[in-house]
C-alpha cells in the first residue's frame, strides 16, 4: 500500500511577469534566473550593489560572509547558483528588474518540498513598494506548480519583512530556532 509519491513541483520557464510598484506605479518585472545572461553584463554588479546596502547586508550577509564585503564575485555566485537550481529543478530563484536600474531585488522558493517550502527575499530600499506584489506573484506561481504550503522566517525585529508576509496572506504561527537564533515562523497554505 502507501500513497504514490507525487512528482516534484516544476515551474514552466522562463518566467517574465510585468507588474507595478504599489506606491509609485513604476514598471517592474519578476523574472526567473534560469539564464542569467538575459540580465546583461552588469547583472553581477547590480546584485552586489543591492546586497551591499546596509539594511540587506546586515540582515542577510554580514554573518554569512564573515564581515567581508558583498562584491561582484558574490553576485556572480548568486546568479550561477540560481541557474543551477533551475536546471536541476531543486529551487526556483527570481529577480525583480527595473527598466533602468536592472536587478533591484530577488526572491526564491528554496526547495521542492510541496508541503513546506521556504521562501526568502531582498529588495533595494530605493525601490520600496514592490516586494509585496512580487511575493504575491511568486506565491501564485507556486500554487500553479503544485506547492501546497509555503513558509518564511523573519528576525523578530524585522517588522518590514513581517508586513510583506502579512500582506501576501502569511500567518504568524509562532517562533522557531535555527542555528541557535530565534525567528518568527510565517506560513501560507494553498488553495
Ligand atoms: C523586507 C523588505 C523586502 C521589505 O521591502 P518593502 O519595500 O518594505 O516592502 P514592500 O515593497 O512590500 O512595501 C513597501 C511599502 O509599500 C506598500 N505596499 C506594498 N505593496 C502594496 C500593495 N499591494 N498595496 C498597498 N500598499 C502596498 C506597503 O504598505 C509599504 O508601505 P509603508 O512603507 O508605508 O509601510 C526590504 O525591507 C528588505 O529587503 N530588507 C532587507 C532584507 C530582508 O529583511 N529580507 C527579508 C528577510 S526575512
Amino acid at each position: 500500500m502507501g500513497g504514490m509519491a507525487l512528482p516534484a513541483p516544476t515551474l514552466p520557464h522562463p518566467v517574465r511577469i510585468a507588474f507595478a510598484n504599489a506606491r509609485t506605479g513604476a514598471p517592474y518585472a519578476l523574472e526567473s534566473v534560469d539564464d542569467a545572461s538575459r540580465f546583461g553584463p552588469h547583472a553581477a554588479a547590480q546584485v552586489a550593489a543591492v546586497c551591499s546596502e546596509p539594511l540587506i547586508y546586515e540582515r542577510l550577509f554580514r554573518q554569512r560572509l564573515d564581515g567581508h564585503p558583498y562584491d561582484a564575485t558574490n553576485g556572480l555566485g548568486f546568479l550561477t547558483w540560481a541557474e543551477s537550481h533551475w536546471r536541476e529543478n531543486t529551487a526556483f530563484v527570481f529577480v525583480i528588474t527595473h527598466p533602468l536600474d536592472g536587478i533591484v531585488g530577488a526572491l526564491d522558493i528554496k526547495s521542492t518540498n510541496r508541503d513546506e517550502a521556504e521562501i526568502g527575499y531582498w529588495l533595494s530600499a530605493r525601490h520600496s513598494g514592490v516586494m509585496t506584489n512580487a511575493v504575491r506573484l511568486m506565491r501564485d506561481l507556486a500554487w500553479a506548480a503544485g506547492f501546497r504550503a509555503l513558509f518564511a522566517v523573519t528576525d523578530p525585529d524585522n517588522a518590514r519583512s513581517q508586513a510583506v508576509l502579512a500582506r501576501a496572506g502569511f500567518v504568524h504561527e509562532g517562533s522557531m530556532t535555527r542555528n541557535g537564533e530565534t525567528y518568527w515562523l510565517h506560513r501560507l497554505r494553498g488553495v
